[in-house]
């Protein structure tokens, strides 16, 4: 057997590289099929980079925290976050396993109700909703969660144009204990803005106020946020129905429950940090009735998107060659970087191989094939000599890197899932310059 002559290096042990709990990857981890399927197999049929979705694990994932919830409380409605995975064939599951829609534009509106889905159906959020979409949105029925003054604006407007009265939501932010506070979407609780955003609307009667929404934050480590953000959604609940003689009929939590991704800077794994789901529903759901002072119970939505897509997303790259850097390091470079893998910047992914390698672990970079010095998916990886060809598995990548993939150098990569039965279907074909020059004019 002939071998590959490899020059010997000294290395040197960079921060981060080592902790007290440990090297990261000192063996190798590897990764030969998705359900069942040889990812060999997939990316020779769809090319490559390829991202997975795994159906089986989507479905677990959202029966699990569906136990979570409704086995403490009698009244729980799903509400699938479109901006964090709007493949229609991944919406389409969440709605046949009963979610509704959570949108943020006029567009992911869109695709809710060429979906299926029914105005009525479909939470309408985020922080600008054009005037001409939010009628289109009022006369459909949809749920629609005020963000500021302006829009409760448009909202009357549109009210008298209609010459109807509009059941309405209000976003509320406040402290939870969590910094930086996300204090820049709807109302905030602790000054007196939320409530004097309701007394306006009842002020000019042309709105009613039917429920109270707020998203505290995403990847949240602090269960405890959920139960004072609850409890504080239903204080200004009992105030707007004492004072207004209001019925809120819902409350709306966001989304936010934590993925098992890596976090950055944070040395403990996801899974030890992470709280479990029953953590996030015990906090929720026993803030509710500690806090409820009505004769019957709100509505409960929730808004998660991460924590049901994320581990149910496999990215595969392949190598297409390698360099030593000045510094000693081995660089490799993959044919997928941050033009779609985009949450590179926050998490460490879970690094696969497709099968063992010879030879010792060195410290190593993942680069992408971007012309950009920052195209780095992973700075330090301590990995064996990897050949031309060898597929890695990076997971978990289901939440937002599809979605807030830039379309940058290189065509945006297929997307396939794998059904229930261990089947892979293509969901979404590769781009191609038809699709890139397309209405360019
Ligand atoms: C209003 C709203 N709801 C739900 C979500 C989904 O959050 P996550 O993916 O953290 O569950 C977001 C994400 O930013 C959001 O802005």
């Amino acid at each position: 057997m002939t071998q590959t002559y490899e020059k010997p290096t000294i290395n040197k042990i960079d921060f981060a590289m080592a902790s007290k709990y440990g090297s990261p990857l000192k063996t190798q981890k590897i990764r030969q099929s998705i359900d069942g399927v040889p990812i060999a197999e997939l990316s020779e049929k769809f090319g490559s980079p390829l991202f997975v979705y795994s159906q089986k694990t989507i479905e677990e994932k959202y029966n699990t925290l569906k136990e979570a919830f409704t086995s403490r409380y009698p009244d729980v409605q799903f509400s699938w976050s479109y901006k964090t995975n709007y493949l229609n064939a991944i919406c389409k599951i969440y709605h046949d396993l009963g979610s509704i829609a959570e949108v943020v534009s006029e567009f992911e509106y869109q695709k809710a109700r060429a979906l299926g889905v029914e105005g009525k159906d479909i939470i309408f959020n985020g922080p600008y909703k054009p005037k001409e979409d939010l009628k289109i949105a009022v006369q459909e029925g949809a749920k629609i969660h005020v963000d500021n003054l302006f829009e409760l604006g448009d909202l009357e407007a549109i009210a008298d144009e209609l010459n109807i009265t509009i059941p309405v939501a209000i976003r509320i932010n406040m402290n939870t204990g969590v910094y930086p506070q996300w204090s820049r979407f709807g109302f905030n609780y602790e000054n007196g803005e939320a409530l004097e955003a309701v007394k306006r609307m009842y002020a000019k009667g042309k709105l009613y106020l039917v429920g109270i929404h707020s998203h505290i934050g995403t990847f949240m480590l602090d269960a405890n946020a959920y139960r004072l953000a609850t409890m504080k959604i239903m204080q200004l609940k009992h105030q707007v129905e004492e004072t207004f003689d209001a019925n809120i009929a819902y409350i709306d939590l966001g989304g936010g429950f934590a993925s098992k991704s890596n976090l950055k800077g944070v040395y403990q794994s996801a899974e030890v940090i992470i709280p479990t789901v029953d953590d996030y529903a015990e906090a929720i759901t026993g803030a509710i009735y500690e806090f409820n002072r009505s004769d019957t119970l709100p509505q409960l939505y929730l808004e998660t998107g991460r924590h049901l897509i994320d581990e149910a997303g496999y990215l595969l790259t392949s190598v297409q060659g390698w360099k030593r850097f000045p510094d000693g390091k081995k660089g490799y470079v993959l044919d997928a970087g941050v033009n779609i893998l985009y949450t590179s910047t926050w998490y460490n992914f879970n690094i696969e191989l497709d099968k063992r390698y010879e030879g010792d672990n060195e410290p190593s970079m993942l680069n992408g094939p971007l012309c950009m010095n920052i195209d780095i998916i992973e700075e330090n990886l301590m990995l064996p000599a990897l050949d031309r060809g060898t597929i890695l598995s990076i997971s978990p990548v289901g939440a937002y890197n599809y979605t807030q993939a830039m379309q940058f150098i290189r065509y945006k990569p297929a997307v396939v899932l794998i059904d229930t039965e261990g089947k892979a279907r293509l969901i979404k074909e590769v781009d191609n310059l038809a699709t890139i020059n397309y209405r360019e004019v």
